[in-house]
């Protein structure tokens, strides 16, 4: 086991390799860190540590480390990346709420919250039960699909409504194929974060021009809004016109950024959570059974009303146990603003501390058998926000966890009543990184709702994360 010369006392880790070793673990960390993160955990225990160049990089896990770096939110600061890479004359346009930090984000926050407010989410349901219902229509009893593709496609388009008041019923609108290129081209990547090269061919060059068009799409999108103010709904009109205490707004520039950061933030989480719900439902027929008999007796067949989805309370246990189990947001980073303490030890100022959702969320000290898929046990127990944390916790936590939940109650309820999605024996369940927790694809049939659930083991590195026999 290594010293690390940051701490004044010896925080546990690996030993680097002359003249590689730092890089070679910043590179774990950055292609692999979901598994660099359990490694850490299970070799060294709750708080480990490297040396990333000039900076340190501290690994913190558990309920009581979890909530010292949340409910701090002026000693720890955010370091999300922004779409937009560090170098590009664009970047102050991708700066939106996740790394914003100090009194901008407390400021911009106050602004944003009455678009997320519960009253104002139930606004946005008629959208979403259309979308949900278009999808429906279009599948065929029977009919071979990629599950996670379908349910991109499907909170991309609801996100672009709900957030932008566009309709891609059409095509696939501009914001959401830049975005879509921009992960494929590998934003957040290795190659993108330790070759910042911006010459023709290189990756970092490719996510700058994507960066661009994206941004060009919104502020395009934005154009638009200020020209036809009348009866507009979505979050972003709402914005447009969100005035503080002290008439303050939000300038051009921050609009931009929070629509970036919306958009970012708020599909391809939502996607997760429904693919690998869906997913641990086919796992599990007693769950999948127990659901669509309560889906029977609250809905008789019909679209769920705000009312009736409070009602459903097998799938909520359902969906916050997939988000226990899978949570889409798995890991999170912060950078300490002043010298601080934790746990024994003393660390500088811009120490970067990363914490794991996932591993809080599979420890058996705070869940039997944490590894299964029991949602029953949502019955009986009620972590803490530090204990289970799927949207964050503390001054930052998630600021669309409402309109997420909705969201997702409002599709399953609608999906599972209607068809019964199925694997086939033997198929590939693979997970990665991107950005989120995420299929890399999710193969099914949907046959029509015939309540006939059986299990179809499948194979895959999903049996890394999720215990399935
Ligand atoms: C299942 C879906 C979702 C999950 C799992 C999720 C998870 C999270 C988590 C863990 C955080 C805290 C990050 C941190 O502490 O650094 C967060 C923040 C945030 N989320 Fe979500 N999110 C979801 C859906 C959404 C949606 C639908 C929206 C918006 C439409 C949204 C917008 C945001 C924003 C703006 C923040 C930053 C809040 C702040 O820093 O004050 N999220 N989300």
């Amino acid at each position: 086991m290594a010293t690390a010369s940051f701490a004044t006392r010896v925080i546990p880790g690996p030993t680097p390799l002359p003249l590689v070793g730092r890089a070679l673990q910043s590179y774990k960390l950055l292609h692999d860190p979901l598994r660099y993160l359990r490694h850490h955990y299970q070799t060294y225990g709750p708080l480990s540590g490297i040396q990333r160049g000039d900076t340190s990089s501290i690994f913190a896990f558990g309920p009581e480390y979890n909530r010292i770096l949340l409910s701090n939110a002026t000693l720890f600061y955010t370091i999300f990346e922004t779409i937009t890479p560090k170098r590009s004359k664009e970047r102050r346009r991708g700066i939106g709420l996740l790394n914003m930090n100090g009194e901008q984000h407390r400021q911009q926050r106050k602004l944003m919250m009455p678009a997320f407010h519960r009253k104002q989410v139930e606004g946005y349901c008629a959208d979403m039960v259309s979308y949900t219902e278009a999808m429906l229509s279009r599948w065929r009893p029977g009919q071979q699909l990629d599950m996670a593709e379908e349910m991109r496609e499907l909170t991309m388009r609801i996100a672009v409504k709900t957030l932008f008041g566009l309709d891609l019923a059409h095509g696939v609108h501009g914001v959401g194929e830049s975005l879509r290129l921009l992960l494929d081209a590998g934003v957040f990547s290795p190659a993108v974060a330790m070759f910042p090269i911006d010459l023709p061919g290189t990756p970092y060059h490719r996510v700058l021009r994507l960066g661009e068009w994206f941004e060009r799409e919104i502020m395009e999108l934005i154009a638009i809004k200020r020209a036809n103010p009348a009866d507009q709904h979505d979050v972003l009109a709402t914005l447009l016109h969100a005035r503080d205490e002290e008439g303050g707004k939000m300038s051009d520039m921050e609009l931009i950024g929070q629509a970036n950061t919306l958009f970012i933030a708020g599909h391809e989480t939502s996607s997760n959570a429904l693919t690998w719900t869906l997913f641990l439902l086919t796992q599990h027929p007693g769950d999948f059974a127990d659901v669509v008999d309560e889906l029977d007796g609250v809905l008789g067949g019909a679209t769920p009303s705000v009312a009736q989805i409070g009602k459903l309370h097998k799938l909520e246990q359902v969906i916050k146990e997939s988000m226990r189990l899978l949570p889409p947001a798995a890991l999170t980073s912060r950078i300490s603003t002043a010298p601080f303490e934790l746990g024994p030890y003393s660390l500088p100022k811009d120490t970067i501390v990363t914490f794991g959702q996932y591993i809080t969320h599979h420890m058996p000290e705070l869940y039997t058998e944490p590894d299964k898929f029991i949602p029953r046990r949502w019955e009986t127990i009620d972590p803490s926000p530090y204990e289970y944390l799927p949207f964050g916790a503390g001054p930052r936590m998630c600021i669309g966890a409402t309109f997420a939940m909705t969201e997702i109650k409002l599709v399953l309820a609608m999906l599972l009543q209607r068809y019964r999605p199925a694997v086939q024996v033997g198929t590939q369940i693979d997970w990665h990184m991107r950005v989120t927790l995420a299929p890399r694809s999710m193969p099914m049939a949907v046959e029509a709702q015939d309540r006939q659930f059986t299990k179809q083991p499948v194979g895959g590195n999903i049996h890394e994360l999720v215990d399935l026999r």
